[in-house]
């Protein structure tokens, strides 16, 4: 399973890229805003750091648009994965630039059926949003084994990017499911290091070394 990192803050994907955790990064207009930061500028940044996919995505509503977009976002650099929204417009957008070889992202993912549709234009990736729907008392980890196994039957080579993700069972239960990747919010990544049984166990375990009056170096 592939860990791409949802956020547009540099210093939070450094820190996860230095612990070797980091397959990928997702951008979006809202994480872009949050940042502060002038778009191309910090995608630029990203996709030096990390050798995996970086979604940027488009905001023009028209396909012509969205190409265009793209074309400036391509030009960035190798790895940036165009990001294009679940409409018709951004399907027709996926199917041309698949087509000519760009990696697409299609994201704002909420039914099956918008899935094949992704796949059948040639998404690298397809972004179902498991958190949104929870939020409106759906079952978003449903819409993951869904889409797993319809891409399954019909071996679509579209990866499944479980997002909106917001705690770590999230991640637990797209992996069971054998989602492709996750894209993790960088606070959600920190929690699943935690178990207090492992912080427990490592306090006793410092205590007794103390008390053998022992050092390894
Ligand atoms: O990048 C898209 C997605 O992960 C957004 O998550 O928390 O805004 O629903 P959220």
């Amino acid at each position: 399973m592939k860990f791409f990192v949802d956020t547009a803050d540099v210093a939070e994907i450094r820190a996860l890229n230095d612990l070797g955790l980091v397959d990928g990064v997702t951008t979006n207009p809202s994480l872009i805003a949050k940042s502060g930061r002038d778009m191309s500028e910090a995608i630029k940044e990203i996709c030096d750091m990390v050798k995996g996919p970086v979604s940027a995505e488009v905001t023009a509503t028209d396909a012509a648009g969205m190409l265009a977009e793209a074309a400036k976002l391509r030009a960035i650099a190798d790895n940036v994965t165009i990001k294009v929204p679940l409409t018709e417009a951004g399907i027709q957008a996926c199917k041309a630039l698949s087509d000519d070889g760009a990696s697409v992202n299609v994201t704002l993912c909420f039914s099956a059926s918008q899935a094949i549709l992704a796949a059948k234009a040639g998404a690298a990736f397809i972004s179902p949003f498991v958190g949104r729907l929870d939020d409106i008392g759906q079952d978003g980890m449903s819409l993951i084994a869904e889409i797993c196994e319809i891409y399954g039957n019909y071996n679509f080579p579209t990866e499944v990017l479980v997002a909106s993700v917001r705690h770590p069972m999230h991640v637990v239960d797209a992996a069971r499911m054998g989602a492709h990747v996750a894209t993790v919010p960088p606070g959600v990544l920190k929690q699943m290091f935690k178990h207090p049984l492992t912080d427990k166990g490592l306090a006793a375990f410092l205590a007794d070394w103390e008390k053998t009056g022992q050092s390894i170096l």
